[in-house]
């Protein structure tokens, strides 16, 4: 039996509709798993949904930073034996022009989403308990921060921590916790980031990654490992996908 076949893990992936979820429910989908994709864009969601190989695949568009959003995607699930949390936004705003709403929009959609669902998920008995995986996408940026990233980076922080208690808490059951911690990658992120700075702030990134910008494809082989059966034994860990 190979240890990283997907074949039959029901999975479900949040920020589907976005460039890193719909490049893991796709890579996912071609090691045979049937895939759950969530998201609020529909457009975005079913071109997404239209990637996936084989069959047995659902989607749910939902705002999961409201209670109504987590129920709605909570009543249609199956039992799962994974997740992947990849709903974020990306918000470039120095400290002194921070507000309020600045710290609730961050935190709403990167760590509350993402938090409440995974209590749902536990309280509602979604997961399989034997050897089932909860990845979460974090950030390089909590260890190499950049100017402008202190609401993007708190919420990382947050959500790492989070996930080290959980992967305590859930160790009895056998159920994994992990995070991802990406460098710079391209996608839509990355265009913002651009559009929100300048192009010598995309050089400096590129410069800090000696192996180049990361493809989507790179976070999402990573993933298939935290997903499948071949990670049985890893749990708490946060691993850096830094392209050197
Ligand atoms: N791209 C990078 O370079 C990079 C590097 C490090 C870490 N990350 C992290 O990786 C994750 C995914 O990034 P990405 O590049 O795929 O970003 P993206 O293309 O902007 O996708 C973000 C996803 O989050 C979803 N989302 C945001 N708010 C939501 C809400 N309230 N309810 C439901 N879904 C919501 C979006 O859904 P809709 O579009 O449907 O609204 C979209 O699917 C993020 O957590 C990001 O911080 C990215």
């Amino acid at each position: 039996m190979n240890p990283f076949n997907l074949s039959d893990k029901r999975i479900l992936i949040t920020g589907a509709s976005g460039g890193l979820g719909g490049a893991i429910a796709k890579e996912a989908a071609k090691l045979g798993a049937k895939i759950v994709i969530t998201g609020r864009n529909i457009e975005k969601l079913t071109d997404v949904f239209g990637t996936l190989d084989g069959d047995g695949h659902a989607m749910v568009v939902a705002d999961l930073s409201t209670k109504e959003g987590r129920d709605k995607l909570i009543k249609e699930l199956p039992t799962l034996h994974g997740a992947v949390f990849s709903t974020g936004i990306s918000q470039i705003k120095p400290v002194r022009f921070l507000e309020q709403d600045d710290i609730d929009l961050n935190f709403t959609a990167g760590f509350n989403a993402p938090v409440l669902l995974t209590a749902q998920l536990l309280a509602k008995k979604k997961l399989i308990s034997k050897e089932s995986s909860l990845l979460y996408i974090s950030s390089i940026s909590i260890k190499y921060p950049f100017v402008g990233g202190s609401m993007y980076i708190a919420v990382k922080a947050a959500l790492e921590g989070f996930t080290r208690a959980l992967a305590l808490e859930l160790a009895p059951k056998k159920i994994r916790v992990n995070c991802i911690a990406p460098a710079f990658v391209k996608g839509p992120m990355l265009d913002q980031t651009q559009a929100a700075t300048n192009e010598e702030t995309i050089k400096q990134i590129e410069a800090r990654q000696p192996l180049g910008l990361g493809d989507p494809t790179d976070v999402a082989n990573t993933a298939l490992f935290y997903l499948s059966d071949a990670s049985r034994w890893v749990s708490g860990t946060s691993l850096i996908l830094g392209g050197g």
